[in-house]
């Protein structure tokens, strides 16, 4: 039996590995920032799976959210076996016209603070020669996205980051597994409000299916893991065609993303 950390839990593909994890016998670290969801969950995973069910009431674009946490789990009297760095949300729309204060936040949280977890818990993995990291990536971090600039670029530093990783541990006992997931049914495109283009309308997957294939790949301690064929197809086309091609096709998936300036007024002046 494990003890397995998840970061984002409360919704979506997070919340999905919560379910998978407890279900095959694993304690369980939950961390979100919604306390009252936090606690029903683990209320809700305890009385059905009979596993111990903490959790850590955080919000990850804190400088200080990484330390806490790890101090919190060492108070508990409790090491990480396995790490989800699942947490994660989206700012789409021109760059011209997004909120810098949330890209830098999706900066911190999909970057920096899964960057310091994965440091954070390694030591104590090394010593105990066991242990597994999944570090949530997308189909974004195989190409730049129009649209959704920002968002695609911290995914890409995922892959990297993930796949550099992995190759450094080989030999450790400890493997490092990059989830790669197209458009999922959670909140996620809500909350971005992109729900109306067409990279939600062709083909979603549903959030447990995708949390399935990333617990299996991760068990058998694989590099990166793309969900679905659908997806599969998409990357293998960013690898064989030129990014002049692979450009418009990706902003025509978001082409319902609005530009904030009306480029046909002969008055507008567009900055770039
Ligand atoms: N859905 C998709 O189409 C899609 C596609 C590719 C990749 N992904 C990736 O999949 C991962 C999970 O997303 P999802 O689709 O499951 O979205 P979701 O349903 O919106 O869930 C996101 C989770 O992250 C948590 N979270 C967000 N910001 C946080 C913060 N600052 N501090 C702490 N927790 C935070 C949320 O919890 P609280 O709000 O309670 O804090 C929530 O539990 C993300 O990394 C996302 O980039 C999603």
């Amino acid at each position: 039996m494990d003890t397995v950390l998840i970061t984002g839990t409360t919704s979506g593909i997070g919340k999905a590995f919560a379910e998978k994890f407890a279900n095959a016998g694993n304690n369980i670290i939950l961390v979100s920032r919604n306390e009252v969801k936090l606690q029903q969950q683990q209320i809700d995973l305890q009385s059905r799976y009979h596993v111990s069910v903490q959790y850590i009431s955080c919000d990850l674009a804190e400088d200080n959210a990484p330390d806490m946490i790890m101090e919190k789990i060492g108070n508990m009297g409790l090491s990480v076996d396995i790490l989800i760095n699942n947490a994660g949300f989206n700012e789409a729309g021109y760059f011209i016209d997004t909120s810098l204060e949330k890209e830098l936040d999706m900066i911190q949280v999909h970057i920096k603070i899964l960057t310091a977890l994965t440091k954070l818990v390694l030591p104590g993995m090394i010593e105990r020669r066991h242990g597994r990291i999944l570090n949530v990536g997308s189909t974004g971090s195989y190409m730049p996205c129009p649209c959704d600039a920002v968002y695609a670029a911290t995914k890409s530093y995922v892959l990297s980051f993930s796949n550099g990783l992995y190759q450094e541990l080989k030999g450790t006992g400890i493997t490092v597994t990059c989830l790669c997931p197209g458009a999922t049914n959670t909140l996620f495109a809500d909350k971005a409000d992109i729900n109306d283009t067409l990279l939600f309308k062709l083909f979603v997957m549903q959030p447990e299916v995708v949390a399935a294939i990333g617990y299996k790949n991760l068990l058998k301690g694989k590099r990166v893991v793309t969900a679905g064929l659908y997806n599969k197809l998409l990357v293998l086309s960013t690898k064989l065609l030129p990014i002049s091609i692979i450009n418009p096709i990706a902003q025509w998936m978001v082409k319902s993303v609005k530009f904030p300036l009306d480029k046909s007024s002969p008055d507008t002046q567009i900055p770039y």
